[in-house]
């Protein structure tokens, strides 16, 4: 027995040794095939630079190491090389000046794993450009940042207020209301009508959503990103979450099939309708990429890329006014000799709240969401700086370093609206205002989040004085997750009616 189990540990000990050897040397041989990368620092030979840093806070790793090494820096997450580039210059020279080569979507495994490679997020290339030129006209058809979307938003509004006004000033939590009333907003342009708060498949879709935005943001969510395989294994909430994707998917898939018939050609009423129509458009076009796949990934791009990003800002900018009261007044002052109390306000407005303007603007700088955009990859061996970065590899666009840069900023350490005001008061446009991203990949859904900002903000601050529950000099608002996006706290307080 003894002598069994004794050649049985030794088997083990033989595979486990053969094993990381195979591992050591593949990545030897992987980082020497890289050898014109930009310089970094040096990596742990298994682990790459994986614990150099704080996995709670990437970002200001990845801040230092561009600091000590450049504008263009490559880091290694276990055996894969990642081109951090920073600063405006760089940023503008790559994202802009060499657009279609830095265009790619590096294949993040949460991201694949809720779209499945289709849609407009995870894809790159000829789906990619289709998908996303679909998605941008389709949106602006309903109006992004024209009217009848003004109408969809500001209905929201309306809803939220009444809200807001049954708590009678009494303290509550506006982090799920906020969360709904963005939502809504998504489906009212991917279904064509709202639902209410209480409806049981709103509610699933939103803690969908919610799921996915609090894994990603998560030390577990980072891990999973760089061993999938090896995460998908262990126990843990993520199993939940691909299960109720999966669902969410079969329900976007319904609502198509339930349209495929029924389809006005003339007047689509909804992002899906007008998704089927082009579908039934290509249907003899063997290489179309109107399918399913393609449609139930895209209506999921909206939801989760459009609600927690915006419903976030929202909820810091409401933080930052209890912190700031002085800040608040001004706003509220400004809004009352502007739009007054006995109208909603409107985007026209926004010439003429040039603080207000800038207050929303600074909102967004001084938290700095996304720290890293959304991954991007190389679509072809590319020369940069005197670096060769081959095609594939994973490049980070450090967006921080441009939202905090002190040359591009008259006070970019704490929340100023000055950055964004002239000597006269007027709101000064600052092309450093890189919160969406740069060049081709920038975000899809800016000319919505912008008036979701402006007319949620207003509305609330036009009926409301917002006061936390401690004294403002007691109010943490640094965020409370760092792990992918800076992510706000979520807090009680009081909604005072102004009227
Ligand atoms: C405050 C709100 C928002 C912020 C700060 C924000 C920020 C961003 C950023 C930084 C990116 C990545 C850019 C890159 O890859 O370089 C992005 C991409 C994207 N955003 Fe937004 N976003 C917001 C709201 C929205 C909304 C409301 C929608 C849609 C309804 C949306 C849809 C998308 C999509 C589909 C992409 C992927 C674009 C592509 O891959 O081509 N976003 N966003």
């Amino acid at each position: 027995m003894d002598i069994l189990l004794a050649l049985k540990t030794n088997a083990v000990s033989v595979v486990m040794t053969v094993l990381v050897m195979l591992l050591l040397w593949k990545i030897r041989g992987k980082q020497s095939s890289f050898g014109r990368l930009p310089p970094g620092p040096p990596p742990n030979p298994l682990l790459g630079n994986l614990f150099q840093f704080n996995i709670k806070e990437p970002y200001k790793y990845y801040l230092e190491v561009s600091k000590k090494y450049g504008s263009v820096v490559t880091i290694w997450l276990a055996n894969t090389p990642v081109v951090i580039i920073s600063g405006f210059g760089a940023l503008k020279e790559t994202m802009i000046g060499l657009g279609e080569e830095f265009s790619g979507r590096s294949n993040y495994p949460l991201i694949m794993k809720a779209t499945l490679g289709y849609g407009v997020v995870s894809t790159s290339g000829h789906r990619w450009k289709e998908m996303r030129k679909f998605s941008l006209m389709t949106l602006k058809n309903f109006g992004m940042g024209r009217r009848s979307i003004e109408e969809r938003v500001r209905e929201e509004a309306e809803y939220l207020v009444e809200m807001i006004k049954k708590f009678e000033g009494s303290a509550f939590s506006p982090a799920d209301m906020l969360s709904n009333t963005v939502a809504n907003v998504i489906c009212s342009i991917v279904f064509g009508h709202r639902f209410e708060f209480e409806d049981p498949q709103f509610k699933f879709l939103l803690q969908t959503v919610n799921a996915y935005f609090s894994i990603i943001n998560s030390p577990l969510g980072q891990i999973y990103n760089v061993f999938p395989k090896l995460v998908s294994l262990f126990p843990g909430k993520h199993h939940q979450l691909f299960k109720d994707l999966e669902e969410a998917r079969e329900y976007y898939k319904r609502e198509a099939q339930a349209r495929m018939n029924n389809v006005d050609p003339s007047c689509p009423q909804d992002f899906i309708e007008a998704f089927v129509l082009k579908m039934k458009e290509e249907k003899d076009k063997p290489d179309t990429e109107y399918n399913f796949d393609n449609l139930v990934s895209s209506v999921w791009n909206l939801f989760s890329a459009g609600t927690e990003t915006t419903s976030s800002t929202v909820r810091q900018s409401l933080l930052l006014m209890m912190k700031h009261p002085d800040v608040q007044e001004r706003v509220q002052r400004e809004i009352d000799e502007v739009v007054g109390q006995d109208r909603w306000p409107s985007t026209e407005d926004r010439q003429r709240l040039p603080y207000t303007d800038a207050v929303i603007h600074e909102v967004q700088r001084s938290m700095d969401l996304t720290p890293i955009a959304v991954p991007h990859k190389t679509m072809c061996d590319t020369k940069y700086n005197g670096y060769v970065i081959p095609k594939g590899t994973v490049v980070f666009p450090l967006l921080s370093s441009v939202l905090i840069d002190p040359k591009l900023w008259k006070n970019p350490n704490c929340f100023d609206p000055e950055n964004f005001l002239d000597e006269d008061g007027r709101f000064k446009k600052n092309d450093a205002f890189v919160v969406f991203g740069m060049g081709k990949r920038v975000c899809l859904g800016e000319a919505l989040a912008r008036t979701e900002l402006f007319l949620f903000f207003t509305s609330l601050l036009q009926h409301f004085t917002f006061k936390a529950m401690v004294p403002p000099e007691e109010l943490d608002t640094t965020p409370a997750n760092c792990s992918f996006g800076r992510m706000p706290r979520s807090y009680e307080c009081y909604a005072i009616p102004r009227m």
